[in-house]
């Protein structure tokens, strides 16, 4: 007999299913297929569910959202919804809510692990190490880049760039940043950030650490031109979204020497990663795993299912993505 509880789909597990929420108000189907689905797939899973649990890889078109005439809300277990159509969805009256705030830290640290893996090339060394090829310390062995006075540059001071940037003061960077607006001057004064514009911090910077969201106007924002502009022998960092960067021509930058390191946890078509890439030494990559501390991904998956439930139930989410024109 059919559930007289909203249904609802999750496209893939969460971390912990926190049931003490759902017990006896939704009815939970979670798909167990190889992310990421293709519209067709999420058609045909969320036809006839009421809401959703998504995640970052799921494509929420216009064409989808419209083919699901039962959905109110979609849940969206990440803090970047660029995948969303959310024009589309505030048209068609669903829901789309988000996870900001609660993966501020964990964001932030892997972006540090990334910054100092490419800068002090701690996975050329794992890997040298265990191939049995460290034969005796050397003075001139596995040579990186020192942090201390150097020009972190982070492209978008939000919560995570600035979670970023708090840490950099331990280390003795000093901070430059680039975004639309100028950061209010508390924030730029806690961090000793100095505001610069795109160009000039790309030119500047040591390492370029990339914490804005992906946008029309953002799509490959380090193009061929910028990342050639980019200081010779920096760092590329993003943990943000691959698009950003023209991962074709930042792996010819690094292979020419132009760039002396990069640190990825997010690649331009996921889950492929360019070929180049994947051979270059000085490059340290991560499969999109930027919350993926446990206590985060159990935050996440509380938050999400909660603004879920909010909406299912009528209440207001405390989540809900900024709504875009259209
Ligand atoms: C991760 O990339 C997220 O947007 O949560």
């Amino acid at each position: 007999m059919a559930s007289p509880l909203p249904k609802v789909v999750f496209t893939a597990p969460v971390s912990e299913m926190p049931n003490d929420l759902l017990d006896g108000r939704v009815w939970v189907k979670v798909l167990r297929h190889k992310l990421p689905l293709t519209e067709e797939q999420l058609i045909a899973k969320l036809k006839n569910a009421s809401g959703a649990l998504c995640f970052l890889s799921d494509p929420l078109t216009g064409r989808v959202l419209e083919s699901c005439p039962k959905l109110k809300g979609v849940a969206l277990h990440a803090v970047g919804y660029n995948n969303v159509d959310v024009a589309a969805a505030s048209r068609l009256g669903i829901t789309v809510t988000y996870t900001p705030g609660v993966l501020t830290e964990a964001t932030a640290d892997l972006t540090w692990a990334l910054i100092l893996g490419a800068c002090r090339r701690v996975v050329e060394g794992d890997k040298m190490v265990r191939a049995g090829r460290f034969k005796g310390w050397d003075a001139g062995l596995l040579l990186g880049m020192d942090l201390r006075d150097k020009t972190l540059g982070i492209v978008g001071l939000g919560r995570i760039g600035q979670a970023v940037a708090r840490r950099a003061i331990p280390f003795g960077l000093r901070v430059a940043y680039a975004q639309r607006k100028h950061a209010d001057a508390a924030v730029e004064a806690a961090l000793g950030a100095r505001y610069l514009p795109l160009d000039d911090l790309i030119r500047e910077s040591d390492i370029l650490s990339l914490h804005c969201p992906l946008t029309i106007e953002t799509d490959h924002l380090l193009s061929r031109e910028r990342l050639f502009a980019m200081k010779p022998g920096a760092v590329l960092i993003n943990a943000s979204r691959g698009p950003l960067v023209d991962e074709a021509a930042l792996a010819e930058a690094l292979e020419t020497g132009h760039l002396f390191a990069a640190g990825l946890d997010v690649f331009e078509r996921e889950p492929e990663v360019h070929p180049a890439l994947r051979r270059i030494p000085n490059v340290v990559l991560m499969p999109h795993a930027g919350s993926a501390g446990r206590e985060t991904r159990a935050a996440m998956a509380r938050m999400a299912i909660s603004d879920l439930l909010a909406v299912l139930e009528g209440r207001a989410p405390k989540h809900p993505v900024p709504r875009t024109e259209g």
